[in-house]
């Protein structure tokens, strides 16, 4: 049983060191600051899974989630302008392990995308994915591939799931 832990937490710090990161190129966390007073995506903070592409990431089904979107591109998300975001486009999830931490806001795990210069980051359609405990994933890095693999799906709408495009197809 000893063993099998032990097998079990080397696979684990395996998997996690094979999972590369890259140097920033999009701004300093700074920039995302204040988001609080930017565009509430999310009306009521989501829980389930609404585009059936979540699986077991951003905390789960469970989580209670809200996203928001700053000035540069919230008329993109709003359906006011086309896709795909202009540079400097700032997307930010809150993760809340449940109802009661998201109304208690508790230690919610952050997620981000940012749009980068067209051509900065081509496999990762030049969004700079940035996780939890802020790290950064873009080009071949791993943790850029991980990001962009799930969020390929929406692809149609510059790789962002929740905008004012998904509401109207799923009212
Ligand atoms: C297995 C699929 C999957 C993976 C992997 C994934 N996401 Fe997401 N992400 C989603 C889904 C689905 C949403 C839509 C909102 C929801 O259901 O919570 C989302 C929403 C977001 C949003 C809000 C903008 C939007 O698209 O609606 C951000 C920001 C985000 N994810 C960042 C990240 C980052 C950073 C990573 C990598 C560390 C990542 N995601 C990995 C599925 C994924």
């Amino acid at each position: 049983m000893k063993a099998k832990l032990l097998t079990t937490a080397s696979l684990l710090a395996i998997l996690s060191a094979c999972m590369s990161t890259s140097d920033p190129l999009g701004p300093p966390a700074s920039a995302w600051g204040n988001y609080l007073s930017w565009y509430k995506v999310t009306p009521q903070a989501e829980t389930g899974d609404p585009t059936g592409f979540l699986g077991s990431v951003h905390d789960g089904s469970r989580a209670y989630r809200q996203i928001y979107v700053n000035a540069v591109g919230e008329a993109v998300n709003r359906g006011q302008a086309g896709f795909p975001y202009p540079e400097g486009t700032i997307l930010l999830k809150e993760s809340f392990n449940n109802e009661a931490a998201l109304e208690a806001r508790r230690n919610p795990d952050i997620t981000v995308m940012v749009k980068l210069a067209q051509g900065s980051s081509p496999a990762t359609g030049d969004w700079e994915y940035v996780r939890p405990d802020g790290a950064r994933g873009t080009g071949d890095s791993g943790l850029g591939a991980f990001c962009r693999d799930c969020h390929l799906f929406a692809a149609a709408t510059d790789y962002n799931f929740i905008n004012s495009r998904f509401y109207e197809n799923n009212r």
